[in-house]
C-alpha cells in the first residue's frame, strides 16, 4: 500500500528548501544490509535532482531522481525499510514517523533553528546567481571539513576564492571526463598535493556526482600534510582516495594512468609531474605550473634586453616561455595542448592551466615539426636543453640532443619523416 508523505516533507522536498534527510530505525523486513539512506539536493549539469545515498554494508549506492521519483522512492522506503524521518531546512530540524495503521496520520515535530551566531549573510554578488558544480547552500562534507563552507553549506566570506577556485576546477576537469575511459575505474594522480583542497574535490567530483569508480592518489613531498589528509580521508569515509608522502620522480603508479593532475607544484616539480604521466601515457594531463625559475635567468636576446634588465619582467616572460615550452613538449610527445586560464588573475598570477589530451595518433610529421620549433624556439632565446627535456631524454622518451645549436642526432622523428632538419 503507498504511503502518502507527511505535507511538511512533501513541500519541503516540492520546494526545495531542504537541505538533508536521514532515515533511520530499521523495520525487521527492510533489505539485507541496507543500514542508512541519506537523501540531499545536487545541481547536476543538467537539472536538479535529489541524490539518494543507500548504505549497503561497506558499500554506498547513488541514486538520483527527480522530484515524482524521489517523493515515490522516499514513501517507498518508509513503507518498508524504516520507521523515521529526518530532515532539516534553513529555518528548522523536522521528524515524522509513519501512522501505525492504514489511514492514520503520521506524528510529525518541528523545531526551529536558532540562526549561530556569525552566520555569514547571504552573498549578494554574482556567486547567488552562478550555478556552481558545488553548490552554495547544499552541505558538502569535505568543504566543511577544509573550514570552507559551514555546516549550513554557506561558503564563509575569507574563502570565497578558495570556493571559486576549486568550482572552476571541477570545470575544467568535467570537461576532460569525456578523454577517460568509461568502461573500467579510473586512476588518477595528484602530484604536490599539499593539503589537498583540489584532491578531495576530484574525488568529490568523480564519485559524487558523475558516480565514476575512481581511484586516486595524492602525493606530497611533506609527512605531516600527507598524515593530515589520510585522517581527513578516513575521518570523511572517502573510499578510494588514498595520500603518499614521496617525491614525483620516485612515484611507481604500476598500472595505467588515466588522468594526472598537478597544481602549483613548485618550480620543475611540474616537470617531473609531466615527465611522468608522459611516461604512462596517462590521457590527459592538467597542470598549473608555478614559480618557474629554471629559465628566467638564462634568457638572453639582444632586442629584448630594455625588458630583460628588469627583474620582474624577467621572471614573468621567464614563466610564460617555460610554460610555451612545455607545451611544445606536450605537442611533441603526442599530446593535443592548450594553455587556458585557471581562475581570474585578481586571484592570482598563477592562474595558467596546460591542458594535454593524448591523441590516439600523432602523425610523425608533427611531431618532426613540433621539434623543429622546439629547437628554434630555445635559440631565439639562447636556452640551454631545460629540465623537462633532459628528463625525458633520460627516461627514453627523446632522443639526445645537443642543446641550442646542434642539428638533432641521427636516428630521430624528424629524420624518420624525411623533414628537413
Ligand atoms: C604550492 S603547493 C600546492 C598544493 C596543491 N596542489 C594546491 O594547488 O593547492 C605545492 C606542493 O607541491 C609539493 N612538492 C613540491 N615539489 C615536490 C616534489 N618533487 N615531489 C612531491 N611534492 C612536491 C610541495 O610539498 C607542496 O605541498
Amino acid at each position: 500500500m503507498p504511503l502518502e508523505l507527511p505535507p511538511p516533507l512533501a513541500r519541503a522536498l516540492r520546494d526545495r528548501t531542504i537541505r538533508k534527510i536521514t532515515l533511520s530505525e530499521r523495520r525487521p523486513a527492510a533489505p539485507p544490509g541496507l543500514a542508512r539512506v541519506q537523501i540531499r539536493p545536487l545541481a547536476l549539469k543538467d537539472r536538479p535532482v535529489w541524490q539518494f545515498t543507500l548504505q549497503i554494508e561497506q558499500q554506498a549506492i547513488h541514486e538520483n531522481l527527480d522530484l515524482p521519483q524521489a517523493t515515490r522512492r522516499l514513501a517507498q522506503l518508509l513503507a518498508e525499510a524504516f520507521r523515521q524521518v529526518h530532515w532539516s531546512t534553513a529555518d528548522s530540524e523536522c521528524s515524522a514517523r509513519p501512522p501505525r495503521q492504514p489511514g492514520g496520520s503520521w506524528q510529525v515535530h518541528e523545531t526551529p533553528r536558532q540562526k549561530p551566531a556569525g552566520t555569514p549573510p547571504p552573498d549578494a554578488g554574482h556567486d547567488r546567481t552562478k550555478q556552481y558544480l558545488i553548490p552554495q547552500g547544499v552541505p558538502c562534507p569535505f568543504l566543511q571539513e577544509m573550514g570552507v563552507m559551514n555546516p549550513q553549506g554557506q561558503v564563509l566570506r575569507p574563502m570565497m576564492a578558495k570556493y571559486r577556485q576549486i568550482n572552476r576546477f571541477l570545470e575544467l576537469v568535467r570537461d576532460a571526463l569525456v578523454e577517460l575511459p568509461r568502461d573500467r575505474e579510473l586512476r588518477v594522480i595528484d602530484f604536490g598535493c599539499g593539503k589537498s583542497y583540489l584532491t578531495f574535490a576530484l574525488h568529490h567530483l568523480l564519485t559524487t556526482i558523475e558516480h565514476r569508480p575512481a581511484r586516486i592518489t595524492g602525493l606530497d613531498l611533506k609527512r605531516d600534510v600527507i598524515e593530515n589528509c589520510q585522517e581527513v580521508a578516513r575521518r570523511l569515509g572517502c573510499s578510494g582516495l588514498e595520500f603518499h608522502q614521496g617525491r614525483i620522480d620516485g612515484f611507481e603508479a604500476n598500472e595505467p594512468v588515466d588522468l594526472v593532475v598537478s597544481l602549483h607544484a613548485c618550480d620543475t616539480a611540474t616537470d617531473d609531474a609531466l615527465v611522468q604521466a608522459l611516461r604512462w601515457q596517462a590521457r590527459v594531463i592538467l597542470a598549473v605550473p608555478c614559480c618557474q625559475h629554471e629559465l628566467a635567468p638564462q634568457l638572453a636576446h639582444a632586442s629584448l634586453e630594455p625588458l630583460l634588465r628588469h627583474g620582474i619582467a624577467r621572471e614573468r616572460l621567464g614563466a610564460l616561455v617555460t610554460d610555451a615550452l612545455r607545451a611544445l613538449v606536450l605537442e611533441r610527445q603526442g599530446y593535443s595542448t592548450q594553455m587556458v586560464e585557471f581562475i581570474d588573475l585578481e586571484h592570482t598570477p598563477k592562474n595558467l592551466l596546460l591542458r594535454g589530451v593524448r591523441r590516439t595518433h600523432q602523425p610523425l610529421s608533427l611531431t618532426a615539426t613540433r621539434h623543429q620549433e622546439l629547437l628554434a624556439y630555445r635559440s631565439l632565446f639562447h636556452l640551454a636543453e631545460t629540465h623537462l627535456e633532459r628528463r625525458l631524454i633520460e627516461q627514453g622518451l627523446a632522443e639526445p640532443r645537443d642543446p641550442v645549436t646542434a642539428a638533432p642526432a641521427a636516428s630521430t622523428a624528424a629524420d624518420s619523416t624525411g623533414q628537413p632538419n
